[in-house]
């Protein structure tokens, strides 16, 4: 990936402003960041670059290098079904144009090596790398958080994509060696060191399952989650600002009211909550083998209450579990597809990789998509 070399050979100039912005993986904290809860993703190795030159004419000229695609027209013609990739680009720049800034136009081209719909957030770091791109363009002091917020503001107002802040926040804030303790209510963080000691280290996984039209399943989910605050509401008469706030004696004591899907959204929401706490000083402690109880955990509850894992995510995570050295192994991201992560002694990642590859890639039939990752630096120039 080379977004400035890509440039100069389409555009014979160099690029007056280049950035690049990591995809992410969640270490525990599932589907709680639109609860109120805490979560504990860190940005990783694998992103999008975004090399670019601004223009004075108002016409966009946008290469997609991954896909081979362009995109060239004014503002007013961008938005379109076909070229997805686009309205990341162009939610981004609505959200600075309602800030009161006006970009004049750009001539961009966008690579990246996150694999697409994998759980890895891909759009998150399209929409931060655009809103840094935009921020050295236009000269404005955004905070990262406030980088954060706007990317998220186009994902859900623009693209129409109803998620969280983890993403957006993970890819903004990220810090080499270091995860992202992010309280979603109050927005305040903390990045506890995430350096594993050398002794055990984090591999992904995808499932092979491409997380398609799971958007509607998302939003039910957090209809779901919604509802249930409502009636634990009514039910404890506790003024409770949030899902995670609630204890699972709220939730028990107003079962009667909650329908049994809603009581066990619930459940795995207030549950995993606790699990991101326990994390945190597990891992604080270098305590290893109760963090990987806590992965497993999260994926039996996102599985069973949040009912938003599928058999190969299911088949992976067993398969990874069972083997020799595995502490602990769940899904990450949404669910329906996508990726798992999972703690492992460094002395059984490889042989875990190359097991994975024969007996759950080749016996799928599937391309092998597994790799350790590490912790890497949010957002930046290059
Ligand atoms: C997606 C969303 C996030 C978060 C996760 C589930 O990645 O974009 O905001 O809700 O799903 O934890």
């Amino acid at each position: 990936m080379n977004a400035p070399q890509i440039y100069q050979q389409r555009f014979q100039a160099s690029p007056e402003f280049s950035v690049r912005a990591p995809g992410r993986v969640n270490l525990i904290g599932e589907h709680i960041d639109y609860n109120g809860g805490h979560v504990l993703p860190f940005a990783i190795a694998k992103g999008i670059e975004i090399a670019a030159t601004p223009r004075k004419d108002g016409l966009f000229r946008l290469y997609a290098a991954q896909f081979d695609e362009t995109y060239e027209g004014p503002l007013a013609a961008a938005k379109t079904a076909d070229r997805f990739w686009s309205n990341y680009v162009f939610g981004v720049i609505h959200e600075f144009e309602k800030l009161g800034h006006s970009v004049p136009g750009l001539d961009a081209v966008i690579d990246g090596d996150i694999p697409l719909s994998s759980g890895l957030s891909s759009s998150a770091a399209l929409e931060v790398g655009t809103a840094w791109l935009l921020q050295q363009i236009l000269g404005t002091n955004l905070t990262r958080m406030e980088i954060a917020q706007l990317g998220q503001r186009a994902e859900n107002r623009y693209v129409g994509v109803n998620c969280g802040i983890m993403d957006q926040a993970a890819s903004a804030l990220g810090q080499a060696g270091r995860a992202l303790l992010l309280d979603c209510n109050s927005l305040q963080f903390e990045q506890p060191a995430l350096e594993l000691k050398g002794e055990v280290v984090l591999v992904v996984a995808h499932s092979g399952i491409r997380r398609g039209l799971s958007h509607s399943a998302y939003n039910e989910r957090r209809g779901a989650c919604d509802a249930a605050i409502d009636a634990i509401r009514q039910e404890t008469g506790k003024k409770i600002s949030c899902l995670c706030e609630a204890s699972l004696e709220d939730l028990e004591a107003s079962k009667a009211i909650l329908d049994n899907e809603r009581y066990h959204r619930a459940r795995h929401a207030i549950t995993e909550e606790q699990r991101v706490r326990e994390t945190v000083q597990a891992l604080a402690k270098c305590d290893y083998q109760r963090v990987g109880e806590l992965l497993n955990a999260s994926h039996f509850s996102l599985r069973d209450d949040y009912d938003v894992s599928c058999p190969e995510l299911d088949e992976l995570t067993a398969r990874i579990r069972q083997y020799p050295g595995t502490l602990g192994s769940r899904l990450t991201g949404a669910g329906f597809g996508g990726c798992t992560v999972s703690l492992v002694k460094v002395d059984a990642a490889e042989g875990l990789m190359e097991d994975l590859k024969k007996n759950y890639y080749e016996a799928h039939g599937m391309e092998a998509l597994v790799f350790a990752t590490a912790s890497e630096e949010g957002v930046r120039t290059i």
